[in-house]
């Protein structure tokens, strides 16, 4: 049953936690890494020369906000001297005249934009940065006229559930090639916000249907990719393509991780960047090797015929509602306690629509989570 490692060919480099926006939902860990923390120049080009030796073929240059890093012109050429596709992952807010420019004069190969809402409103207030849906409008033109081919990307909950159109017709009108409508994932600092962000069952419907009419009208002209919510699926999706399978990430101090949220799993130590290799950490960590494969799987992944499609869902959202890593994904009807969705999506309706409580989020920021919401 042992999986033969391969090489991994993607990694997340998260280059900073800086971040002029403060979303609720932010993948990033509730402890967030200051600016004196953050790897320096030099030894991010050696990292990413590393990657590059261990067969990594695409970058996607991530935060906080990547922008923020004013090295971030070395980096990207760093990569594209080594061939590395790069894909950056920016909020678009706050990037001075020229920089777009000069990112893809460095050999940016892709630029993928957020948009908070289709509306500047909902932008304006899920960032809780006024302003910013214009700035974003800007930077999408700015990237388009550079020659930079462009993904909108969308995160879905309960406060931008019904945009979904109005998210298709913005991708279209700033010449994107992709649109990604990405459920939210309850991880970091959405787990934090659960309840005010989860969406209305028949909302969810009703964005499938119309993710899918859109998809099929609108063939050859612009791909849609749709991120389904876990707490409303049958199977789960394998996360990060399954646990240290074919992709890692880097945290801004240079802790290499295989995914987002596994820091929040307490039985695992995770290793830094120098003195450790990449090379060592992704064959030889036990933190990697912890749930590599389907060797570790319980039953039901153990007998069951989708356990090397979804390599049993998410690690870290077992732990979070089963208090279990190895144990199946709840969001996986086959899980014994599936039925704790249903009951978590009730919750939150029951949370969310008390009046007070509306909109009461724990915004992104360093120290904010020893607040009360
Ligand atoms: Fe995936 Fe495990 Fe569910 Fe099977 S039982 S579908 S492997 S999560
Ligand atoms: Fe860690 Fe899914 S976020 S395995």
């Amino acid at each position: 049953m042992s999986t033969p490692l391969l090489p991994p060919i993607g990694m997340l480099a998260e280059l900073t936690h800086r971040c002029p926006l403060q979303c609720p939902y932010c993948s990033n860990p509730l402890e967030l890494l200051k600016a004196n923390r953050e790897l320096d120049t030099e030894t991010w080009l050696a990292l990413f020369s590393e990657a590059a030796d261990l067969g990594v073929l695409q970058v996607h240059l991530s935060g906080g906000e990547p922008t923020l890093r004013r090295d971030l012109e070395q980096l990207i050429a760093g990569l594209a001297g080594r061939g590395v596709y790069t894909n950056l992952i920016t909020a678009g807010v706050g990037i001075v005249e020229g920089r777009v420019e000069a990112f893809a004069e460095a050999g940016l190969d892709h630029l993928q934009l957020s948009f908070q809402g289709a509306r500047p409103a909902t932008t304006d207030r899920i960032g809780n940065h006024k302003g910013a849906h214009e700035k974003k409008l800007e930077t999408a033109r700015r990237a388009r006229a550079a020659g930079l081919p462009l993904t909108i990307n969308a995160p879905i909950h309960r406060h931008n559930i019904e945009e979904v159109p109005e998210f298709i017709d913005l991708a279209l009108s700033l010449g994107a090639e992709r649109l990604e409508i990405a459920n939210v994932q309850y991880a970091g600092w959405a787990l934090t916000n659960r309840d005010q962000l989860m969406p209305e069952r028949e909302a969810v419907d009703r964005q499938a249907e119309i993710v899918a009419e859109a998809q099929e009208r609108l063939a050859g002209i612009i791909n849609i990719d749709f991120v389904t919510p876990d707490y409303f699926a049958i199977y789960p999706k394998p996360c990060m393509g399954g646990w240290a399978r074919d992709a890692f990430m880097v945290t801004p101090d240079g802790t290499v991780l295989p995914c987002h949220a596994a820091q929040t799993i307490p039985s695992l130590s995770f290793e830094r960047f120098e003195p450790r290799r990449l090379s060592s950490i992704w064959a030889d960590s036990p933190a990697f090797n912890a749930f590599r494969g389907t060797d570790w799987m319980q039953e039901p992944c153990r007998g069951c015929e989708r356990r090397e499609i979804d390599w049993g869902g998410c690690r870290c959202q077992a732990m979070a509602i089963a208090g279990d890593a190895a144990a199946t994904d709840p969001a996986c009807a086959k899980s014994p306690i599936h039925a704790r969705m249903a009951m978590l999506i009730d919750e939150a309706r029951r949370i969310a629509t008390v009046p007070s409580r509306e909109e009461a989020f724990v915004y992104r920021r360093i120290g904010a989570v020893t607040e009360s919401a």
